[in-house]
């Protein structure tokens, strides 16, 4: 039976850590399992920046966005010898299983310390929702919600000056908060690097509309594609309507966490600590269908996430 174990958060902070860190923290004590909370992701596994958890030690951040273990990347961790030092720190400190809390790229971490012995199991914590391995990310709703609500204010100014207002929202090099945005608030179009696009046909789709009395328009751009300025004074130049850009930026990486990131970090968060306690590591889990489910790591980092084709389909044919 495991008796310790340590749990961080790595990479890009995103709403619901906490939630996670939380389960993972009430789940072990639960089960009579010792809990460290390693801070700063990776950094704190090799320089020690550890504390003992309890059960009031994650009281009152449930509702809380970003994350009380503080996040960060450790370019370290991804030679050998930071790979070693952590494993050493494990020994030193008796943590036998780890929970780490990240993206893709804390999970290639959590195989290389799986490697070395220690068991780690990764729960999926971004907003970009860009894990093949599962339907869902922490921070995902909420930062879509966040976007949404940002774009709806935008939306007022918008239409006060009959402006076109290009938004960027982020996903890094995926379009999963952009097109649920775009539907989500009507936008005229949407822009992300998965689906090719061409201007003349943005511009043309504004024109018509406005032919039927359409006199503001919101166009959503990810962050993938990468020049929303530009698209904003190409736009304005084709149509002749005035335009203004908007990058929303890290305000989608905060505030408190949605329902769906709360409850989704909560089964995560416990279904790890059920597999460390079985002495079952190496793992990422991960939400399919509304289900808990996990992976080998290599396996989960292998695979490919489709696209959302249908519902990018959706957006432009129900915005016009
Ligand atoms: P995310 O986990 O959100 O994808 P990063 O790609 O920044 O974020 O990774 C977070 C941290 O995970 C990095 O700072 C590093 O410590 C570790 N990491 C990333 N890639 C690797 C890798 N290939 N090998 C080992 N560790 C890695
Ligand atoms: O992965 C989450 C994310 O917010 C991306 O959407 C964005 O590209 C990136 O992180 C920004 O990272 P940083 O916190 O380093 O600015």
């Amino acid at each position: 039976m495991i008796k310790k174990i340590g749990v961080l958060t790595s990479g890009g902070d995103a709403p619901g850590m906490n939630a996670a860190v939380r389960a993972v923290v009430r789940a072990a004590i639960r089960k009579g399992i010792e809990v460290y909370g390693i801070r700063r992701g990776y950094n704190g596994l090799i320089n020690g920046d550890i504390i003992e958890m309890n059960e009031r030690s994650v009281s009152d951040i449930i509702q809380r966005g970003g994350t009380m273990l503080y996040t960060a990347r450790c370019p370290e961790f991804r030679t050998e010898e930071g790979v070693l030092k952590a494993k050493e720190k494990c020994e030193e400190l008796g943590l036998e299983g780890i929970v780490v809390i990240g993206g893709d790229g804390s999970f290639r971490g959590a195989a290389d310390l799986s490697a070395h012995g220690i068991l780690c199991v990764g729960l999926p914590g971004t907003i970009d929702n860009d894990i093949a391995c599962t339907d869902y990310t922490i921070g995902y709703d909420t930062a879509m919600n966040t976007a949404m609500e940002m774009v709806d204010k935008l939306r007022d100014t918008a239409q006060s000056h009959d402006r076109c207002s290009v938004v960027e929202v982020m996903g890094r090099g995926a379009g999963y908060i952009a097109v649920n945005t775009g539907v989500a608030v009507g936008a005229t179009y949407v822009i992300t690097s998965e689906i090719p696009y061409d201007l003349n046909e943005v511009a043309k789709k504004m024109l018509e509309s406005r032919k039927t009395g359409k006199q503001h328009f919101i166009i959503v751009v990810s962050e993938g594609v990468g020049h929303s300025e530009e698209i904003a004074r190409v736009l304005e130049e084709k149509t002749g309507i005035e335009a203004r850009t908007t990058i929303l930026g890290h305000v989608q990486r905060g505030g408190a966490p949605t329902v769906r990131d709360r409850v989704a970090a909560s089964q995560m968060g416990y279904y790890a600590v059920e597999l460390l306690a079985q002495g079952i590591g190496n793992r990422v889990v991960g939400m399919q269908k509304g289900e808990v489910v996990d992976y080998d790591i290599q396996e989960a980092l292998a695979m490919k996430k489709p696209y959302e084709d249908q519902l990018y389909h959706i957006a432009q044919e129900i915005a016009f």
